[in-house]
């Protein structure tokens, strides 16, 4: 099988096929994830949160993420690899942005680019799939503008409904080939979803956009806490890790491992 391509995922809106996609920061779960059958891996700037261990994806920078976009496009042969655009990296104007996309094209080897915001955007985009590089856009709650949002908040509800909408149209109509939605009402996502010809990607959006995503430490329970009510936990690698982890520490202890088997 080949590489998927942009021009797959229009097709597969077509056709009313839904697809998934997951994050993936490292070369085992990038392999495994697209041998169970991901056709689409994101490097997110979530990387600050869930390896980098800061906060808000504010602080992590392209060279943080650059090494981690290099190590997932590696470790595959099929799946389309989206990069995120850091925050501060593009939100000076198209040329800025564009200077950041070829970066992360020629340095990290990804497929595509993603990045925040609507209407404010437009221009940014613009410039990048004008160079020839395709992007995703992402709307609706934006985590690089949490300070300014206040908090993780579902965005789109009652009369703001219109203007998450006209973010998404903006996204799409400035050459975006595909955009995430991320904590927008159901019905906004609907409405989107039938409004725009490219595939919308939700992130408790509800059942109706063109394909879902998740953080992969989310979806596998790798990460312990509170979790988003948008987020299914599909496994307890939490739980497996700090299992093994015991044994290994108790046998160690214990004069039980190695043993003659494992020694030369
Ligand atoms: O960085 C990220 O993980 C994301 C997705 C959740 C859409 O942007
Ligand atoms: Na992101």
């Amino acid at each position: 099988t080949r590489r998927v391509r942009t021009r797959d995922l229009l097709a597969a809106k077509e056709r009313g096929e839904r697809w998934p996609m997951l994050t993936s920061y490292d070369q085992y779960t990038a392999a495994i994830f697209e041998q169970a059958g991901i056709p689409v891996l994101l490097v997110g700037d979530s990387a600050a949160n869930n390896v980098f261990g800061y906060e808000t994806t504010v602080p992590v920078t392209a060279d943080d993420l650059l090494p981690l976009v290099r190590a997932v496009v590696r470790a595959t042969n099929y799946a389309l690899v989206v990069a995120d655009l850091p925050f501060g990296s593009y939100e000076e104007g198209p040329t800025q942005a564009l200077r950041t996309a070829v970066r992360f094209m020629k340095e990290g080897g990804c497929h595509a680019v993603k990045l925040e915001g609507g209407r404010r955007v437009a221009e940014q985009i613009r410039a990048i799939t004008g160079a020839g590089i395709p992007v995703m856009g992402h709307v609706g709650f934006t985590p690089q503008s949490e300070h300014t949002i206040g908090g993780y908040r579902v965005q789109g509800r009652g009369d703001a409904a219109e203007d998450v909408v006209a973010d998404a149209v903006a996204v799409a109509e400035a050459g975006a080939f595909s955009v995430v939605l991320e904590m927008v009402p159901g019905e906004v996502a609907k409405r989107i979803t039938h409004e725009v010809s490219i595939p919308t990607v939700g992130i408790g959006a509800g059942p109706d956009c063109d394909a879902q995503v998740l953080v992969w430490q989310d979806m596998a329970g790798m990460r312990s806490g509170r979790m988003p009510r948008f987020v299914k936990r599909y496994a307890d690698l939490n739980g497996v890790l700090t299992e093994a982890t015991r044994r290994f520490a108790t046998e160690v202890r214990g004069g039980d491992f190695p043993t003659l088997d494992h020694t030369f």
